[in-house]
């Protein structure tokens, strides 16, 4: 028994925040930001939008590629690090929206790496016969937690949403999934504040170390990589699309040269939509398949690195839609 994706879906919100319009807001340039990390524009979500609500455009974009009804779903896996609330999840929050009557629904907390842990475990309920449909989503409003007037933060991330459904097969689809995490590294990417008796405790913004977390995502991303290859007996030449976290191009770029791995068989979209967290991964997924690069045979391989921090890879084999 295996799990393959038959739908795809994304959603990024309207208002488009460029790098020019940056420059008003806080000390950068746009040539610093492009030369850093690639990014031009990001999106931004409306006041009013919460992560279920970029959520639900994917997921009914996944679902009607997949031919799928509401009452067809029996897993929802949402992963997020800037949910609707604290409780409860924004996948029953999800659920809710979509009228999906009963199944199980829960968020992943992964931060970046989030949607590859959240397709290895939907992955993992479908190898063990405990679901037939899982919708596996990873939607973020980043807006919300970066400081807008640090400029070494604020510049880097965007909203966004990307959705997959996941089906039971015969045939791979998902041939393995490999994840990590090392929690020492927890204070060099973190939200350090929370919310407790009442009041915000501590930092309610992003704080990163900027140089340890472009270290280890470039080590963690080429292990993992090589890790999923191994295990299948291929080689980085077998691999026809690598599609990674989008948080950096330089990140990307060093990654895909370590591996051996053509820059054009790399999905980028980090330029566009900058680092939109556990949503970056199932964007650019939706967006190579939608516009015909991802064929029916070919081997994709997913991976992603997080707050934690945690990483990940899913390698799979992609079939007919
Ligand atoms: N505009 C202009 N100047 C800036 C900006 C900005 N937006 N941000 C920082 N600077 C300044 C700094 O203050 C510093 O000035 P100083 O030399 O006078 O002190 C100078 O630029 C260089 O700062 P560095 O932090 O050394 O710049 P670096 O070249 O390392 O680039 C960056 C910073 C882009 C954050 C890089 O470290 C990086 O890409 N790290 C990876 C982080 C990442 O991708 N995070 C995303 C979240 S994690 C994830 O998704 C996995």
């Amino acid at each position: 028994m295996y799990s393959r994706i038959i739908g795809t879906g994304s959603y990024l919100p309207e208002k488009i925040l460029t790098n020019q319009d940056l420059e008003r807001i806080v000390d950068t340039s746009d040539e610093w930001i492009h030369s850093r990390t690639g990014i031009t524009q990001r999106h931004i979500a409306a006041d009013d939008q919460m992560a279920s609500d970029l959520a639900l455009n994917a997921s009914k974009m996944a679902m009607e590629m997949a031919n799928l009804v509401a009452d067809e779903i029996d897993l929802i896996i949402v992963a997020t690090t800037t949910p609707d609330m604290i409780f409860p999840s924004t996948a029953c929050i999800l659920q809710e929206k979509l009228g999906v009557k009963d199944c199980p629904a829960f968020d992943i907390q992964a931060v970046c790496s989030g949607f590859v842990y959240a397709l290895a475990m939907a992955d993992m309920f479908i190898r063990a016969g405990k679901c037939r449909n899982a919708l596996v989503v990873g939607s973020e409003i980043y807006s919300n937690i970066v400081d807008w007037n640090d400029r070494s933060t604020c510049v880097l991330f965007g909203d966004g949403a990307g959705a997959v459904i996941l089906t039971k097969d015969e045939q791979p689809g998902i041939l393995s999934s490999h994840l990590h995490a090392n929690g020492s590294y927890s204070k060099a990417l973190s939200v350090p504040g929370n919310i407790s008796r009442g009041k915000i405790q501590g930092n309610p913004y992003i704080s990163m170390e900027g140089n340890t977390v472009f270290k280890f995502a470039v080590k963690v991303l080429e292990d993992v990589a090589r890790e999923a290859m191994a295990e299948n007996n291929l080689q980085a030449s077998d691999i026809d699309w690598l599609i990674p976290h989008q948080a950096n191009i330089r990140i990307i770029k060093s990654t895909a040269k370590k591996l051996g791995i053509p820059m054009e068989k790399v999905v980028t979209t980090v330029e566009k939509h900058g680092n939109t967290s556990a949503a970056s991964i199932p964007l650019a997924l939706d967006i190579a398949v939608r516009d015909g690069r991802i064929k029916s045979g070919q081997l994709v391989l997913l991976e992603g690195i997080g707050g934690g921090f945690t990483w990940g890879a899913v390698l799979l084999r992609w079939g007919d839609l």
